[in-house]
């Protein structure tokens, strides 16, 4: 196992020691991260102790490293899956030619471009979620709020690697601005929309770690397949921490139903009202979060049609979901795919060149592994015998971009008028009322042991210990 010297002020497994330039670089950007988490990080976080999970070394089974940790102090660092003897470009034009340790010429710019945007994500997700520390429903959640925030922390470490040891002044000018974008921020905002969005609540924000992290996760792994085979072997390493940050939405989203679901059958009711005077929040609420963030989200994949997708692929810069495991020739110029499309008020679906539908395929890769996973909460009211079920609407509700923009389409693809939208929207997306309503529901609640009225207890604590053990200490 590489082991990871936590005495050198930048933790990694990239032998930083042995290139000085790199080393000066990194130690120069370091302070003003430390500066960007005291301004942007989570409030009011600086003195507490939190059992966290650090990386102590790329190993299986050392990389779940658990203790306290003063937040502050956590130890970002850089680190990189192992290298793969021999590995090849697996796709594309340049397939079967060994991976690039170095970034081509020709596509320098198109891959800063690539790992600026991912980067760019994960500080605004930091920035996005900072004040719910403040209404934390338990000790639990607040320690899994924070190990999601340093760890993505650490994915904006991993992106300025490579900006930093790859692409020169340009890059270091990258790291900067990375520090500098604000989510929300009129005149400087983070690049992507959903990362401008506001997390407002916790139902908020264990929809974005189910849905949206769920997004990293794709695009991650569809860099994991780069030629550029540094980008690779780090979005590699940060694929087993994204598994967290989905475990973190899904459970909590069951929690929330599992305890809406115990007093609607304890009160015998599916009144959204009667729920609401009980504390808990009704399961139509629940749904309408569900529409809007897999809408928002779902617009982070881009046009269905795509020549940037297919020169994406082409050049070797970003694969499939899976690629290598994937029954083809890697290459897709005579393959199709189908998209959809909206012809008068009818949603058609026509075949296109499959290298321009790229965006489409991992978005549907997407969808497919978020069925799944709605399909486990939908487990809850059916044992309950409650026959409400979660559903994910429509590919073409609520988009802003790709061939669904500009049309409206309601959750069960139906094409509208914009007055018939208007009329029902209320039905589909959290309006002010639901918002302001669960709103209402958020407190703080910091004894070990006691969780929040609207939410269940987990089941297991984190790395084995109790749910009541003091994941927070605070100082
Ligand atoms: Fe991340
Ligand atoms: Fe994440």
């Amino acid at each position: 196992m590489t082991g990871i010297d936590y005495a050198e002020k930048i933790p990694n497994n990239v032998e930083l020691t042995s290139n000085r330039t790199l080393q000066r670089a990194l130690e120069h950007w370091q302070p003003n991260y430390l500066k960007w988490w005291a301004d942007m990080g989570p409030d009011d976080s600086k003195s507490y102790d939190v059992y966290l999970r650090t990386a102590v070394s790329v190993d299986p089974k050392g990389w779940a490293h658990y203790d306290y940790v003063r937040m502050p102090d956590y130890r970002w660092g850089i680190f990189l899956a192992p290298a793969e003897a021999g590995r090849q470009v697996n796709f594309g034009a340049h397939r079967g030619e060994a991976a690039w340790q170095d970034v081509p010429g020709e596509y320098r710019s198109t891959l800063r471009r690539i790992i600026v945007t991912q980067g760019d994500t994960e500080p605004a997700s930091v920035e996005q979620q900072r004040h719910l520390g403040l209404t934390c429903p338990s000790l639990y959640d607040l320690r899994n709020i924070f190990q999601v925030n340093v760890e993505e922390g650490r994915h904006l470490w991993a992106m300025v690697y490579l900006l930093h040891a790859h692409f020169g002044k340009d890059g270091r000018e990258e790291g900067e601005a990375l520090l500098e974008r604000r989510s929300g921020d009129a005149d400087n905002p983070r690049i992507l929309t959903a990362f401008n969005e506001k997390t407002p609540d916790w139902l908020s924000f264990f929809m974005f770690t189910f849905i949206t992290d769920r997004d990293g996760k794709y695009q991650l792994a569809a860099l994991a397949e780069s030629a550029f085979d540094p980008l690779s072997r780090t979005c590699r390493f940060m694929l087993t921490e994204e598994a967290h940050h989905l475990f973190v939405g899904e459970s909590g989203v069951a929690r929330i139903i599992e305890r809406t679901c115990e007093l609607m059958a304890q009160h015998k009711t599916g009144d959204p009202a009667r729920l609401r005077n009980l504390g808990v929040i009704d399961l139509p609420t629940l749904q309408r979060y569900l529409n809007f963030h897999f809408s928002v989200t779902s617009d982070l994949y881009g046009s269905e049609v795509s020549s940037n997708a297919a020169s994406f692929y082409t050049n070797g810069l970003k694969g499939r979901f899976q690629e290598t495991t994937l029954q083809d020739d890697h290459r897709l110029e005579s393959a199709e795919y189908p998209v959809m499309e909206v012809t008068g008020d009818r949603i058609l679906t026509r075949q296109v060149n499959a290298l321009t539908a790229l965006n489409e395929r991992l978005r549907d890769d997407w969808i497919h592994d978020l069925e799944n996973a709605i399909g486990r909460w939908n487990r809850i009211p059916e044992k309950t015998g409650i026959a409400f079920r979660f559903k994910l609407p429509h590919k073409g509700f609520h988009r802003r971009i790709g061939a669904f923009a500009g049309h409206h389409v309601s959750p069960e693809g139906k094409v509208l008028s914009e007055t018939g939208w208007k009329h029902q929207e209320a039905q589909w997306l959290p309006t002010a009322e639901d918002r302001a309503f669960v709103q209402s529901l958020m407190g703080r609640v910091t004894e070990p042991g006691q969780y929040a009225h609207w939410i269940a207890a987990p089941r297991i604590g984190i790395n084995k210990q109790p749910v009541d053990f003091e994941y927070v200490r605070f100082g």
